[in-house]
């Protein structure tokens, strides 16, 4: 019985600790340990509840795995309709509201709370005496699906309240909005597309999708969030004002969007939209606009609703971020896995801050879908992607010249052979030696996050192979100072440089180096399980299909594609050039963790542009000296870094105090 009892303690601290770093890591964006060391917790955490299953509760932070596929999902009727807003699509619009609302108010004064409007897709939480109960979607707003294990896999849902919120006498009840991040929807989609399925047209489908989806342990893949903005307890709004919900929200451990505001008037709401605005392309998330809400409870109440949205809020919707321009070509462009990727060349347009003059088509089948003829004029959006995407012809303005694509019947490189297997939807260039499917490998090959081989971007890698230097990824352990020297337009000095990099990347990890070798179905996060399961690359190429499928979260998809990898004879060898180069092939700690940490546990924040480096060199910059980058500024930044035109960010930081640092400062701190 003692034993029972210590061991109900132990694993009761342990989950305490764990909550207090995933409140860190998902919630407040300040992480204090390493993500291994949070794997580690969270392992030792497992391995107890297996020796005492009868300690397992549904708030402990092993419960978010994802469970066995469900059978369906069970209708619930929401405690109180989740409405949906009434639209302003302009000032005029905006104005009319506030008109409305004070006549409502009948010459009392009231505030408005300005809040971003995500777009995502609501989920309503209920949390019975402080712990998860239940995760429901909005439905039609009366029903909805009940999706609880699938909530319970989003990270900044705490599947119990924190205790520094005030305790609420009831079961409360927390909406929020479901959102994809932008670089996971990125991800998400060039995974899907290797894997031959449909891409997901924006984020907020991809959002849905997942949440929806039947499966839990594949909804943990997709990384979820949630920012809450609505707080009920027993069906009513337990504070005097909704600004004081939000401030209870943070507290009990939600994430609440800190871009929020409470606003006097509709000139604060109106400069709070602009001002947002300018923002939409930094904050990693989809936004389409704003909500306006009456902040008081009472005067909530006052207002009433219709029968489909409140009186006392209002969604301000920003532009479509769509365009119209001509398409001047259709080119065809090669990957590294071969794929023939069509891409629209197009008149340039000024599009949501940047000149847009190439838009992605994915595949053939998108050209046929769309009916695009070259010479078409197009309405083309971005919607999450780096490069926007044409959404429908404007067959109306056709002149009768536009011509029909024809799609290449050869490699459009390499001149070399393609096919399109049955049922497939890309069609690859198959020729082995093809510089294109080459050029692809070694800048995947070199990229941040496989090898980080800074400074070996495109230019030098299309150099290095017109010139035969490199014939695969294996060559480049082998490459001279004199060669590369020798190659047009390079000074020493850069050659040394490269030098110096391909040779630090010989101590990236294991998982980096598989993520690196550009196994088909083996992204990043793929890469990583192997590493852990399988300690080394020798391991991983003798594994068998069935031991590869055994491993959780790995399929046969990805398993017999491993294995096929590995049977290839050019492939093995290549694996023995680069042990034999020197290139770390066993797990451990790398040596880049473990040389120059000096900015180890210091949290930065990078805005603006600068001149010498991009944001993702910047960021593996601090990264590999044991830094940590955040979206965000908090109490908790140690430094912004401001480059040119720095915005909020930068304002926030001399807000809170937090030292910014420009361009030539952040090079010394370097030095
Ligand atoms: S308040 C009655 N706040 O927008 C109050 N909604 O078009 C309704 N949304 O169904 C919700 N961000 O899914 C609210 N900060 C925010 C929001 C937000 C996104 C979504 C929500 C709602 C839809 C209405």
């Amino acid at each position: 019985m003692a034993v029972g009892k210590s061991a109900a303690k132990n694993i009761e601290k342990l989950r305490e600790e764990i909550r207090r770093h995933e409140d860190l890591y998902y919630v407040q964006d300040s992480p204090e340990i390493s993500d291994r060391d949070y794997d580690q917790l969270l392992e030792e955490l497992q391995k107890l509840e297996q020796a005492h299953p009868e300690l397992i509760t549904p708030d402990s932070p092993t419960q978010r795995v994802g469970g066995r596929p469900a059978e369906g999902f069970a209708e619930v009727v929401h405690s109180r309709p989740m409405l949906s807003l009434d639209n302003t699509y302009n000032i005029e619009e905006l104005r009319a509201f506030d008109e409305r609302c004070r006549k409502l108010a009948d010459g009392r004064p009231f505030e408005y709370v300005a809040e971003l409007k995500i777009d995502g897709l609501s989920l309503s939480l209920k949390y019975e005496k402080g712990v998860l109960a239940q995760g429901v979607t909005r439905g039609d707003g009366r029903i909805g699906e009940e999706v609880t294990q699938n909530a319970r896999t989003i990270r900044s849902v705490p599947l119990r309240l924190k205790s520094g919120a005030k305790d609420l006498d009831g079961d409360v009840e927390v909406r929020g909005e479901v959102f994809i991040p932008l670089e996971v929807f990125r991800k998400t989609n060039a995974e899907r597309e290797e894997q031959g399925e449909p891409r997901f047209a924006n984020p907020r489908n991809a959002a849905a999708g997942a949440i929806r989806q039947l499966d839990s342990r594949l909804v943990a893949n997709r990384r979820l969030d949630m920012f809450a903005y609505d707080l009920l307890v027993g069906g009513r709004k337990p504070f005097a004002t909704h600004w004081e919900s939000l401030d209870w929200l943070e507290k009990a451990g939600f994430r609440v969007n800190s871009h929020r505001k409470l606003c006097k008037s509709i000139d604060e709401v109106i400069d709070f939209a602009n001002e947002k605005e300018a923002l939409r392309d930094d904050l990693g998330y989809e936004i389409d606009g704003l909500v306006v809400k009456v902040n008081s409870t009472a005067q909530q109440d006052d207002f009433g609703a219709t029968q489909k949205a409140p009186r006392w809020a209002a969604a301000y919707k920003y532009p479509a971020r769509q365009a119209s321009t001509q398409v001047l070509d259709i080119v065809v462009q090669v990957g590294r896995t071969g794929a023939l990727t069509p891409v629209a060349n197009l008149e340039p347009v000024f599009l949501a801050g940047t000149t847009v003059s190439r838009a992605t088509l994915h595949n053939e089948d998108e050209i046929k879908r769309l009916g695009l003829k070259i010479g078409d004029w197009v309405m083309i959006e971005k919607s999450g992607e780096i490069i926007p995407k044409v959404l429908s012809v404007i067959t109306a303005k056709r002149k009768g010249n536009e011509k029909p694509f024809k799609p290449p019947k050869k490699c459009p490189v390499c001149g070399g052979e393609i096919s399109r297997p049955e049922g497939e939807v890309v069609t690859r260039c198959i020729a082995a030696d093809c510089s294109a499917q080459l050029m692809g490998r070694l800048l995947h090959f070199a990229s941040r996050r496989a090898m980080r081989i800074e400074g070996l971007g495109e230019v030098l890698v299309i150099q290095l192979v017109e010139a035969k230097l490199v014939k695969d990824v294996g060559d480049l352990y082998e490459l001279t100072l004199e060669q590369v020297a020798g190659l047009p337009r390079m000074a020493k000095k850069s050659a040394t440089n490269l030098l110096d990099q391909i040779e630090a990347s010989k101590s990236r990890d294991l998982s980096s180096l598989i993520y690196a070798l550009g196994i088909r179905h083996v992204g990043e996060r793929t890469a990583g399980i192997l590493a852990k399961q399988f300690v080394s690359l020798q391991r991983l190429a003798e594994a068998t299909v069935e031991e590869l499928d055994d491993v959780p979260e790995i399929g046969l998809t990805v398993a017999e594609s491993v294995r096929d990898w590995f049977d290839d004879d050019g492939n093995r060898k290549l694996c023995d050039r680069l042990r034999a180069a020197g290139v770390k092939t066993e797990l451990g700690k790398s040596n880049d963790e473990t040389a120059d940490q000096r900015f180890a546990g210091k949290q930065f924040v990078l805005t603006g542009k600068m001149e010498t480096f991009t944001r993702d060199e910047a960021r593996s910059l601090i990264e590999a000296r044991g830094g940590r980058v955040n979206s965000s500024v908090s109490k908790k930044t140690d430094f912004v870094v401001a480059g040119e035109e720095a915005g909020s960010k930068l304002d926030k930081a001399t807000e809170l105090g937090v030292a910014v640092i420009d361009e030539a400062g952040f090079k010394t701190m370097m030095e």
